[in-house]
């Protein structure tokens, strides 16, 4: 968290008092938060406790007036929306969340809310009855798809005294959380809009595979051969086209951790080629299909069951091929279907991309330099160039803006 601006939006739940050791935390793990509040949050904390603590004003109301009674300070929101890292709603209540869904900009927090250009994430907190009613899970819906990041309420004792899901939950799992987001998300909305209304109307009806992070070859229970993929770019492409309103499944490496992503996504975990091949077979009908996964070319002939002993080691791995996914895929493509392959370079880039593109029978090859600075294995940001047929483009950003700007260029051209 370190360096990172944070606004906390805190509205008028019970919990609103947790909002005070959420700043805190943040301020010890090194980000600089500021807080917007509702007029009803300040029922249950006093602004000058957030004030204090952020020795930041703590804006309430759109207009707030000087003693002459003329606003000096009208544009806050927007600089406050520019200046994010991220926004944290906790807690968020029922009727924060139906104003922040359908629009609404009638609080300093809603407002930069609407403005805001980098991840939000909502922390619903509400009595479990209130958590459960239709407009409460439409509105929960609703927030995902306008791409929202939420954290599903703990499961408790509630103010009311009834046990039930709406509390909020626990510093650590909101800042772990927050912190996942801020891996995979962009850090700030780029060129591109948040939700382009037309590659949404593209991909809403769209079935997509995304396959993402390294296979392991197990040699033996405790020894592989893989790579250092973290499948970064993989949980950026299947967050991009779920917040362009994509049916996405995404296979992932088991080594890489998901959480950060919508629910919405459907995920699946795989640890060799083999297991990989299977799964993207059962699922080989998808409209589009990108193979971001870093597949091992290689597979040892024998695994053994048991660990090896150091001393009984033969030194030499006999090694097989693993099967070449993509080029299965090209091979025994649906019609209209979309295959978009990625490829890892140390020289020769752009050749090797459309070589690989032709040889595999995909449409679209994203190859990556890994000579280049801030791209690549494990990087938040990357450039790459994409291949089709007929265009050879180059971008750059972070992962999400990548992704986002890939899915506009080959579906909305
Ligand atoms: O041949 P190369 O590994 O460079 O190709 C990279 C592309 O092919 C990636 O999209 C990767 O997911 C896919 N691939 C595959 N099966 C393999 C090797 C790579 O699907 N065995």
């Amino acid at each position: 968290m370190r360096g990172k601006h944070i606004v906390i939006g805190v509205t008028g739940g019970i919990a609103a008092y947790k909002a005070v050791y959420l700043v805190r935390r943040l301020q010890e793990s090194g980000a600089e938060v500021r807080v917007t509040m509702t007029e009803a949050a300040t029922r249950f904390v006093g602004g000058n406790t957030f004030a204090a603590l952020t020795r930041h004003d703590v804006p309430i109301h759109i207009f707030p007036e000087n003693p002459s009674g003329i606003s000096t300070n009208w544009t806050q929101h927007i600089h406050w929306a520019e200046w994010a890292d991220m926004m944290v709603i906790a807690p968020c209540t029922a009727n924060s969340l139906a104003k922040i869904v359908h629009g609404f900009s009638d609080s300093m927090l809603t407002t930069t809310v609407l403005a805001a250009r980098c991840p939000v994430l909502i922390c619903p907190t509400m009595d479990g009855e209130m958590y459960k009613a239709p407009s409460t899970r439409y509105n929960l819906n609703k927030a995902e798809d306008l791409g929202y990041h939420l954290l599903t309420p703990d499961h408790g004792y509630l103010a009311s005294g009834m046990k039930g899901v709406g509390r909020l939950p626990e510093i650590d799992v909101i800042i772990d959380r927050m912190i996942q987001i801020l891996e995979v998300a962009p850090s700030k909305r780029s060129s591109i809009e948040k939700i382009s209304p037309t590659l949404r109307e593209v991909l809403s009806d769209k079935k997509i595979l995304v396959t993402c992070g390294p296979t392991r070859e197990y040699l033996d229970p405790v020894r592989f051969l893989s790579n250092p993929s973290t499948g970064k770019m993989g949980m950026a492409m299947a967050a991009a086209a779920a917040a362009h309103g994509a049916e996405v499944t995404l296979l992932h490496s088991d080594s890489v951790s998901t959480t950060a992503l919508a629910p919405s996504i459907r995920k699946l975990a795989f640890t060799t080629t083999e297991d990989l091949f299977r799964q993207v077979k059962s699922h080989a009908d998808s409209d589009i299909i990108v193979m971001t996964a870093a597949v091992s070319d290689f597979r040892p002939v024998e695994t053994h069951t048991h660990k090896v002993k150091k001393d009984k080691a033969d030194l030499n791995i006999a090694l097989e091929r693993n099967p070449d996914i993509l080029k299965w895929l090209g091979e025994h493509r649906r019609s209209g279907q979309v295959l978009i392959g990625f490829a890892m370079e140390t020289s020769d880039l752009l050749k090797q991309a459309r070589e690989k593109r032709v040889r595999k029978g995909a449409d679209w090859i994203v190859a990556n330099d890994l000579g280049s600075e801030g791209s690549g294995f494990a990087f938040d940001t990357n450039k790459v160039l994409l291949v089709g047929s007929h265009s050879e483009n180059h971008f750059e950003g972070t992962k999400y803006d990548v992704s986002s700007n890939i899915l506009h260029h080959i579906f909305v051209p």
